[in-house]
């Protein structure tokens, strides 16, 4: 027999998840520029999706108005195709990464109802429809939730009203009728009451007879929250809905909370214990608490259609933000850190069974 490429050896998460899922990555511009070849090649061989980090977000596309940039979005968009990937977009109404013009009117106030709708709909029909055909699903509206599942007092909700997350599935739907859409947030599992305003958003969307294909709880967890518990609770909870769920931006944090950095001031060195790298007890810690979630997602093999990191390695990370975070499966190296070799075995030993 001869020996295989040290490639092939290594086991590719998309080869071992259940027939239908997808398993992706966030990708940031170097690496969907095809800059940062290492990670061109780890995405190319381990994930048959990916999401943009910021690309898609609207001060990327549209800082001023009307004026749209499309380069380094159409070269992400063509990753995907040449790859055969499901390329996702995300997103279009976001209270963040949103340009201040886009909720004011002449002098300076919030902009009225009309004009705000207006420059929704000419986003998202502009943006979804170069796109349509090619882009699988979309963040239509991302984090609209408060923690005690109110409605968010995102100024797209201060200009329009409550409906304006109606209206901006019903864009994307006129935009691109095939693409898939979905809304977004974050501490799902851990907050039930923002869980049942997902839910509300939902069923809200449903009663007009619009369509809604996912909720995506993007995530962003940590070693000891949300408990198993709560992220299976949460799943059979918002599936009862007969809406898909999407993992959207899986990562774990493993720095303790602290207040975001001023601009050139260091972390304290509490704050920021693995500088030197992650000992082998929290390395262990991390790869037993990927094994646990995926353990989850994989009793919901049939209601979970995609599981994506936020990131490639620990060095793309957004949770380093002038710390040392290892919250992923690779690490700066772009090796396999035991976090995938769990990942990976959890996989293989349940998923291939029911193939
Ligand atoms: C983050 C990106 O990772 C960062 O690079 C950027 O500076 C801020 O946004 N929820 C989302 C993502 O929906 O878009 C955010 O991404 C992380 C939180």
């Amino acid at each position: 027999m001869p020996v295989p490429p040290v490639a092939a050896q290594t086991a590719a998460l998309k080869d071992l998840v259940p027939t239908g899922w997808l398993i992706g990555a966030a990708l940031n511009q170097r690496q969907s520029d095809g800059v940062d070849a290492a990670a061109v090649d780890l995405v190319t061989r381990q994930f048959n999706s990916i999401t943009p980090e910021n690309l898609l977000k609207f001060e990327s596309v549209q800082r001023q108005p009307g004026t749209f940039t499309f380069d380094a979005q159409d070269r992400y968009v063509a990753f995907g195709a040449t790859r055969g990937m499901t390329v996702i977009g995300h997103t279009l109404v976001w209270h963040s990464q949103t340009p201040a013009w886009v909720w004011e009117d002449a002098g300076g106030g919030l902009a009225d109802r009309a004009t705000m709708l207006e420059r929704m709909q000419t986003h998202i029909a502009t943006v979804v429809g170069r796109y349509k055909g090619r882009i699988r699903g979309w963040d239509v509206v991302n984090e609209a939730l408060n923690d005690d599942g109110t409605l968010r007092d995102s100024p797209w909700r201060r200009g329009i009203g409550d409906d304006y997350i109606a209206r901006a599935f019903e864009f994307a739907k006129q935009a691109d009728p095939n693409a898939e859409l979905y809304y977004n947030d974050f501490n799902l599992a851990t907050r039930p009451a923002k869980r049942a305003g997902a839910i509300r958003i939902v069923r809200a969307l449903q009663q007009r007879g619009l369509r809604i294909d996912a909720v995506g709880e993007q995530g962003h967890w940590r070693l000891d929250s949300p408990t198993t518990t709560e992220i299976d609770q949460t799943i059979t909870e918002l599936r009862a809905t007969g809406v898909k769920l999407m993992i959207t931006e899986l990562d774990v944090n493993l720095l303790p909370p602290a207040a975001r950095l001023a601009p050139g001031e260091s972390p304290s060195p509490a704050s920021n214990p693995f500088v030197n790298g992650l000992p082998d007890d929290v390395q262990q810690a991390l790869a037993a608490r990927y094994a646990d979630a995926f353990g989850v997602f994989l009793k919901h093999r049939d209601d979970i259609t995609r599981v994506t990191f936020w990131g490639v390695s620990d060095a793309d990370s957004w949770l380093n933000r002038g710390r040392v975070n290892h919250p992923l499966l690779w690490d700066r190296q772009r090796q396999p850190k035991l976090a995938f070799d769990a990942v990976a075995k959890v996989l293989s030993e349940t998923s291939t069974s029911s193939r």
